[in-house]
């Protein structure tokens, strides 16, 4: 796997309730490299959550965030990056990842991705009165372009050293 990567991050991509973050831990754990999280680092260089962010700022402001933090994460060796669902969407980002890294795209089904959301309510998209329409339209849009990763996996409901296994595998 080091070989395959030759130096190049592992970027995560895919919807809310892919497994990115669990997924991405538990994968840079078990290849020796640190594991990020852009929502994350995003949150740490605003100093405010994503939902505030998106309520003062808007969206547009949280993209050109997203879009710089990527930009300087992927400057870093042995990582594995979980990215937010929206950052593969933006061209210049998607552009940078394919070429500076490898792109695992975790894809999941409807049923999976609403059963893992509803546990937590920090994603502002899905703060409207029907969650699941918004994710099917997501799904619509987003699943084209996702589908240009390096590599696609499935994440389905279960153990996720599973989903790790298979990452490795196609690695
Ligand atoms: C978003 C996904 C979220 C977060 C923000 C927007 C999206 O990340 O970046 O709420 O556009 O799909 P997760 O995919 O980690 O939930």
């Amino acid at each position: 796997v080091r070989q395959a990567l030759a130096g190049r991050p592992i970027v995560l991509v895919g919807l809310m309730g892919a497994g990115k973050s669990t997924v991405g831990r538990r994968l840079a754990a078990r290849l020796g490299m640190v594991f990020r999280d852009a929502d994350n680092e995003i949150e740490a260089a605003a100093g405010m959550s994503i939902p505030d962010i998106f309520a003062v700022y808007g969206e547009a402001h949280f993209r050109d965030g997203e879009r710089r933090v990527i930009e300087r994460l992927l400057h870093e060796e042995r990582m594995v990056l979980a990215t937010g669902g929206g950052a593969y969407m933006d061209e210049t980002t998607r552009a940078r990842i394919r070429a500076h890294a490898v792109s695992v795209w975790l894809r999941a089904d409807l049923d999976t991705l609403m059963r893992r959301v509803r546990k937590r309510s920090n994603r502002p998209l899905l703060q409207n009165a029907d969650p699941e329409g918004v994710m099917r339209r997501l799904m619509d849009a987003r699943y084209p372009v996702y589908a240009e990763a390096d590599v696609v996996v499935e994440s389905r409901e279960g153990p996720h050293e599973k989903v790790v296994e298979a990452i490795i595998a196609a690695l």
